[in-house]
């Protein structure tokens, strides 16, 4: 690069804390790349907070426009829905019925807040009593998740999941061949305008503990490494994203967020697609519980985060910190 040197050139000009500062600025946070993930439990008047996840609750469906209200109010544009449904069995058929609890959060939050963008989360894992992400079959490894098995599944939830009022699809059990599935199911269910945002480069995390005690997802047996993706692999993600993009996905995810920055970078510069990114349930876990010892500005280091999935390519960013992030926003913006 042809650039002066020092003395002539001096990083620190731009840096004052002077106006000057922002207007160089490269990139920005704003509420609209915020998505709220919110916890549907099925009996009544329950706000029950996660341990693991400070300051989230599950929500039953009498109060669940207490925290709607508030994502309203704070300007939030989506909100990605999981639901715990009263019974569970072994394909998770429940998780299909036009009356299950998700479809009935869908209804409802639609009914309350039509702007609000209702994104829900398609997998099998909360409905099945053995919590793995579709039907199992006997293989020459052991049970396994019956891949092909899973796909019509997955269409009939999706479509059940339209016809309730969703706003956009987003498939989370890394099944080959389940863009594809969900794509047709809907269109032939007259569905061809509703979007689809795929979890497509989706790892086997240890980051996801706290979240399987929010949605009592945990594998009863086994783990889900054979369907989600080495944590090693990046090449393999690119391949998982092009097959998504082929069979039809509209936006496409990056999950974890924090420990897979460098294949949010690839996935956006390679496809260009909306990409989200997962900020899941265990960075926000070790963030709670280092800034509840008084080791960490929670403040500072949530924004930080935030911004650092903006700079390596995220259009929307779905995240426990989402009320918290807005309202700092907001007094970002009235104190200047
Ligand atoms: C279900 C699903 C999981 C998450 C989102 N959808 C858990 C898993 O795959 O075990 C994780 C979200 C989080 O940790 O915040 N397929
Ligand atoms: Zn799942």
């Amino acid at each position: 690069m042809n650039q002066p040197v020092f003395p002539q050139m001096r990083m620190r000009r731009l840096r004052s804390l002077s106006g000057l500062r922002d207007m160089v600025r490269e990139n920005h946070l704003r509420v609209e790349d915020l998505v709220y993930p919110l916890f549907v439990y099925h009996g009544t008047n329950l706000k029950r907070e996660i341990k693991s996840m400070p300051g989230q609750f599950q929500w039953s469906l009498d109060r669940l426009h207490e925290i709607v209200d508030q994502v309203v109010s704070l300007k939030i544009p989506a909100v990605l829905i999981f639901g715990i449904p009263h019974e569970k069995d072994d394909t998770g058929q429940i998780g299909c019925h036009d009356h299950g609890i998700v479809q009935e959060a869908v209804r409802l939050i639609k009914k309350r807040a039509p702007q609000l963008v209702v994104i829900t989360d398609l997998c099998f894992c909360e409905y099945t009593s053995h919590g793995h992400c579709g039907p199992m079959v006997e293989t020459a490894h052991g049970l396994d998740v019956d891949n092909d098995a899973t796909l019509p599944l997955l269409a009939e939830q999706a479509v059940s999941h339209a016809r309730a009022g969703a706003d956009v699809i987003a498939p989370s059990g890394m099944m080959d061949g389940m863009i594809a599935a969900i794509r047709s199911g809907l269109d032939s269910a007259g569905f061809t305008d509703l979007p689809i945002m795929s979890y497509a480069a989706k790892f086997a995390s240890g980051y996801y503990g706290p979240f399987r005690d929010a949605a009592e997802s945990a594998p009863s047996f086994g783990d889900r490494r054979t369907y989600q993706m080495d944590p090693a692999n990046a090449r393999e993600a690119m391949r998982e994203v092009a097959l998504d993009v082929a069979e039809g996905a509209d936006m496409v995810m990056v999950k974890p967020g924090l420990a897979y920055l460098d294949i949010l970078y690839r996935v956006k510069s390679e496809f260009k697609l909306p990409t989200a990114v997962y900020n899941v349930s265990g960075e926000y876990a070790m963030i709670k519980a280092a800034a509840g010892n008084g080791w960490i500005d929670e403040r500072r280091v949530v924004m930080e985060t935030l911004l650092a999935f903006k700079r390596a390519g995220a259009d929307m960013i779905l995240t426990y910190h989402a009320l918290d992030a807005a309202k700092w926003l907001i007094e970002d913006g009235t104190r200047s």
